[in-house]
């Protein structure tokens, strides 16, 4: 949920070196009589104008966490990141073994602070984690009903078969991730993805459960869905099955003009 915001200068800390200027994405500051103006206060409230300041004199209000200096440069290593990318894989294995609420933690905020077009910060998460069977029971109803058309639709369906778990293969989490924008909820999707692997955990992105959950009325009132969309769903746990090499996929589809 957006909250009320505004941006202020320190008259007195400023500089006037036009920093912010540059880096505000809507031209949305001007420097007067060598000070920083900012011109209005329905701006993206991006923040680079406080986080590009070297005299830290500008300040947004109304956010409960206050912004964290930055020493140095934060170093992704390329070949560990390349790596990390290329060995992860879907996960349809797992250990009975919860997830710590602290962890599930660190993969929302992983999804929090990606960035979002026009800093629009609209995506929100529903953790499954109590009930997962009441919901995938649901769920396992709803798909076979429409297992006949999908097996006609799709040739790779031909062969499924929907047991009792079709959907959360056993897992002990589900985060689903809502938004009107897919491409913001899946870039924080797969952010969640990273910061998941990155604590030993395994993935499934479960298109099919956000399927059901978009359609399945009986699904929609249980998750308390209301107009909300679904764009993709997270099922995570503790893998039960190693992985002995990687996977070929086919070369990338480029063009260099
Ligand atoms: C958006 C999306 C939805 C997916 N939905 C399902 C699904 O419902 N069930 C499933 O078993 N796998 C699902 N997958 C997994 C893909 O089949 C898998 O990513 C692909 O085969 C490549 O395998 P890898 O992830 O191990 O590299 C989904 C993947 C993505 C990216
Ligand atoms: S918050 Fe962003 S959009 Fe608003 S004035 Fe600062 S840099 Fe510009
Ligand atoms: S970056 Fe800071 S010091 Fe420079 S003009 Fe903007 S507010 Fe003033």
């Amino acid at each position: 949920m957006r909250r009320e915001h505004k941006i202020n200068v320190s008259r007195k800390k400023c500089i006037g070196c036009g920093m912010c200027v540059k880096d505000c994405p809507v031209n949305n500051i001007r420097v007067k009589d060598k000070k920083a103006v900012i011109k209005t206060q329905s701006c993206l409230m991006c923040g680079h104008c406080a986080a590009v300041c070297p005299k830290a004199a500008v300040s947004i209000t109304g956010f409960s966490e206050p912004p964290v200096e930055i020493n140095g440069r934060t170093v992704l290593e390329p070949q560990r990141l390349m790596d990390a990318i290329r060995t992860r894989r879907s996960v349809r294995q797992y250990r009975q073994e919860p997830v710590d609420a602290e962890i599930i933690e660190q993969v929302i905020e992983a999804g929090r602070l990606t960035p979002s077009g026009e800093n629009a910060q609209n995506v929100s998460y529903i953790v499954l984690q109590r009930e997962m069977e009441r919901y995938e029971k649901t769920a396992v109803l709803f798909a076979k009903r429409m297992l006949p058309l999908m097996k006609i639709i799709k040739p790779n369906a031909r062969n499924i078969i929907i047991d009792d778990h079709f959907f959360f293969k056993e897992a002990p989490a589900a985060i689903l991730v809502l938004a009107k924008d897919k491409v913001n909820a899946s870039l924080a999707a797969s952010n969640m993805e990273l910061m998941a692997e990155a604590h030993g955990l395994g993935v499934l992105y479960s298109g099919l459960f956000a399927m059901a959950a978009n359609h399945s009325f009986a699904l929609r009132r249980m998750l308390k869905l209301r107009n909300a969309k679904v764009v993709t769903v997270l099922v995570l746990g503790y893998p039960n099955v190693p992985y002995h090499r990687t996977v070929q996929k086919e070369p990338a589809d480029v063009r260099y003009l």
